[in-house]
């Protein structure tokens, strides 16, 4: 019998504070199932790792069931096919793929700043994810995507509704989880047909935005049109929620921890680190899942059948002692932070991590030049369990005194 845990990662308490249930988890043993969703969970770094990188054991489609509307993109399909889906975009995202984009994605968030700073300087109540943070990610990619200013919003509330949905009416049954999927697949209807009218656009009138280079890219015909359109959503989809949450996390953080702020604004040139630091400690999706194929697999000596479904717990990981010394405190200047899993790793390392750290770094750097000594009243945390992270933040420019 393997270590048995019973614990329903859903439940939106455990959300809001999962490290005792890690802490559960980590004492179990280091391969443990969970009855509660008849899941495995995997959690020291080593053996994520491993995980990560053996594709030939552990399936990525798995994410099909749970996330339908993005079934035929890269992040749902196992290599060979999934070369195929991301290859043709991996260039527009490297570091020098994205540098085109730096002095426009500067220049929309110094806009939506300024917005924000009059906002603060007209006193009143602020909130720095609604009235700043939580446009970014979707103005960079929209701008990035060629999507027109007015459907702008509506992006982001359907990118919300279908990151809420994943594992909705699967491994989520409760009657919460079959309204998260209904909402997620009303929203990806709507973003679907959108999407094919923008590519069908594209292909009369070539333009050099992404969704008019994988079109571009495209022409060979080595996607058909509905993994194209479903690769668009991917991309639309995958860096709002996460990018926007990322940057919360930063500034509450932060401001949890004040000594490492003052050294930021002290070296902002630390910026870059503190953004690995804070995705490492709050690591957003807290599991990576895939299933078990071509099985079963042995991992830290325990047997998991074939077909077994396996949550790769990154969020434990990231706090595993034996690679991060103190691993619940924020360390900035922590020699290994980048050795978490808040992209991933291996074959899906995500393909948008260049441009998250980019828009997060601008972000930080305006907050923190700014508002050096900035308060946090309160915060609220989303309930979802795949993009972690607040959802509000009443700000203050200064602690009262
Ligand atoms: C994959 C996290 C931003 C696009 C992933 C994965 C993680 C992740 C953990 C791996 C999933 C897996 O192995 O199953 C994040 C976080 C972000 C972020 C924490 C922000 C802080 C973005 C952005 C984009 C993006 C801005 C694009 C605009 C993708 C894509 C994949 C992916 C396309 C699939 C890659 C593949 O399957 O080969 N992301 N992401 N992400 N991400 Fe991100």
């Amino acid at each position: 019998m393997p270590p048995t845990v019973s614990v329903n990662f859903y439940a939106p308490e455990v959300i809001a504070d999962p490290w005792p249930h890690f802490a559960q988890i980590r004492e179990a043993g280091p391969v443990v199932y969970n009855e509660a969703l008849s899941v495995w969970h995997v959690h020291r770094h080593a053996d994520v790792t491993r995980c990560l990188t053996d594709t030939g054991h552990l399936s990525s489609t798995v994410m099909k069931e749970s996330a339908p509307w993005i079934a035929d993109s890269m992040i749902a399909n196992d290599p060979p096919d999934h070369h195929r889906l991301r290859n043709p975009l991996q260039s527009a995202f490297t570091k020098r793929g994205l540098a085109r984009w730096e002095p426009r994605v500067t220049a929309l968030i110094d806009d939506l700043f300024a917005r924000f700073a009059a906002k603060v300087a007209g006193g009143g109540r602020v909130d720095l994810v609604d009235d700043f943070i939580w446009h970014i990610p979707s103005v960079v990619i929209a701008e990035m995507m060629g999507v027109p200013p007015e459907k702008r919003a509506a992006f982001h509330a359907w990118s919300e509704d279908i990151v809420t949905g994943v594992g909705g009416g699967t491994t989520d049954v409760s009657d919460l989880g079959r309204q998260k999927l209904a909402r997620a697949q009303e929203a990806s209807r709507l973003i679907r047909e959108f999407l094919a009218e923008e590519i069908a656009r594209r292909r009369s009138r070539p333009a050099d935005d992404l969704l008019g280079q994988a079109v571009a890219a495209n022409d060979g015909g080595a996607m058909t049109d509905d993994e194209l359109i479903q690769t668009a959503v991917l991309l639309l989809i995958a860096g709002n929620d996460t990018t926007a949450k990322l940057l919360a996390q930063c500034a509450v953080k932060l401001f949890q921890f004040p000594g490492q702020r003052d050294l930021l604004v002290e070296d902002p040139g630390l910026i870059p680190a503190a953004i690995e630091e804070v995705l490492r400690l709050e690591q957003l999706s807290l599991s990576v899942p895939r299933s078990v194929v071509n099985g079963p697999i042995t991992i830290a000596g325990q047997v998991i059948p074939d077909g077994a479904s396996v949550w790769l717990m990154t969020g434990t990981a990231n706090r595993d002692p034996d690679v991060f010394p103190d691993a619940d405190v924020l360390d900035v200047r922590r020699s290994r932070s980048a050795a978490h899993f808040g992209f991933g790793h291996g074959a899906h390392l995500c393909l948008g991590a260049n441009l998250a750290r980019m828009e997060v770094r601008i972000g930080l750097e305006r907050i923190l030049s700014r508002y050096p000594r900035y308060d946090v009243r309160g915060f609220e945390f989303s309930e979802s369990w795949s993009v972690r992270g607040p959802v509000r933040i009443d700000f203050a420019p200064e602690p009262t005194a």
